[in-house]
């Protein structure tokens, strides 16, 4: 294989040029060409020109948020005739080899690539950190990160005025988000799709705590199970306290990478090289036991990453 081409696509996530420019970077040490796809498998189709890379062209790049080449959905890359279409150009292009950075919608459209010829590698990148298979996903420790900057501030203001503050992250149907940043935050409560809400219970503790001369309280929502706003005035009604809400929205996916994503990301970076130069095509980059290793692209887009109840149960007994 002597070319290979590497793109992003889905939902940006905090750490995706550091995962360019690995790819890049061990590309070019191999002496091989390496060329970037813009606006994912949307451009693949539409026909976006491709960037051919060299050393330079992933410089300063590595502390920056969103991605150099440029994201998007692509929900017409399901049709067959659209992947065959964009299987022929990457051929006809001389290209062998793709590197997937996303998530686990992304891998689909890899997978089908894979089965079409070109051999093709995902590179798990995405806030949520809902892809099976992997214990790590570039973006998500920035995105829990941010939200802790947010929840720090906001309980200043909190305690200020001993409000209940709820405040809603991202996270689609799932809660890693919400139960990362509402552990570390030290959030009041957690609630999570994966967990059936338990807002009497939940009241109950808000109002034990202010008993206790707690001055504030925070809930934290994932959006995939209940909207704050609903979430805030259920609250205020059970309890009488004077709640405020919080949508963190898109603050979420911006930022400077964390030195975590940076590192996981240049090791992925580098490890999906590899294999396309040992012809592995068709494989998902996961992070086992610290190590980075290589699963079938499915291991990531069939079922759903299991919700550590574990956590979450711990999660009960120290919010207080
Ligand atoms: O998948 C990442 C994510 O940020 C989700 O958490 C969120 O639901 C969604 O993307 C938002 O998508 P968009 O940027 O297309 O509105």
């Amino acid at each position: 294989m002597q070319k290979i081409a590497v793109l992003t696509s889905g939902g940006d996530a905090p750490g995706m040029n550091a995962a360019i420019r690995a790819v890049v970077r061990t590309a070019l040490y191999h002496q091989l060409e390496v060329y970037g796809i813009e606006r994912g498998f949307a451009g693949l189709c539409s026909g976006s020109a491709l960037r051919r890379f060299t050393i330079n062209s992933v410089a300063g790049i590595i502390h920056r948020g969103g991605t150099i080449l440029h994201t998007a959905r692509a929900p017409g890359f399901e049709q067959r005739e659209v992947q065959v279409a964009a299987a022929r150009r990457l051929r006809e292009a001389g290209i062998g080899g793709l590197v997937v950075i996303g998530g686990g919608g992304s891998f689909c459209g890899a997978a089908a690539l894979q089965e079409l010829g070109i051999q093709t590698v995902g590179l798990p990148a995405t806030i949520d950190h809902d892809i099976p298979g992997t214990d790590g996903a570039v973006g998500f420790d920035t995105t829990v990160n941010t939200i802790l900057d947010a929840i720090n501030r906001l309980r200043d203001t909190a305690t200020a005025h001993e409000r209940i503050f709820v405040v809603e992250v991202m996270g689609r149907e799932s809660g890693f988000i919400a139960l990362a940043a509402g552990m570390a935050g030290g959030a009041e409560a957690i609630i999570v799709p994966e967990v059936k809400p338990d807002l009497e219970g939940i009241c109950r503790r808000l109002q034990e705590g202010i008993a206790r001369r707690k001055t504030h309280s925070l809930i934290l929502v994932a959006e995939g199970a209940a909207g704050a706003y609903a979430v805030g005035e259920e609250v205020h009604r059970k309890t009488g306290l004077e709640t405020r809400v919080t949508v963190l929205g898109h603050i979420q996916r911006g930022g400077s990478p964390t030195a975590a994503d940076r590192l996981l990301a240049s090791r992925m970076g580098a490890a999906a090289v590899e294999l396309l130069r040992s012809d592995t095509g068709g494989q998902m980059l996961s992070l086992k036991g610290g190590e980075i290793t290589a699963a079938p692209l499915q291991t990531g887009t069939a079922g759903r990453r299991a919700f550590p109840q574990d956590l979450y149960a711990l999660s009960l007994i120290l919010a207080r």
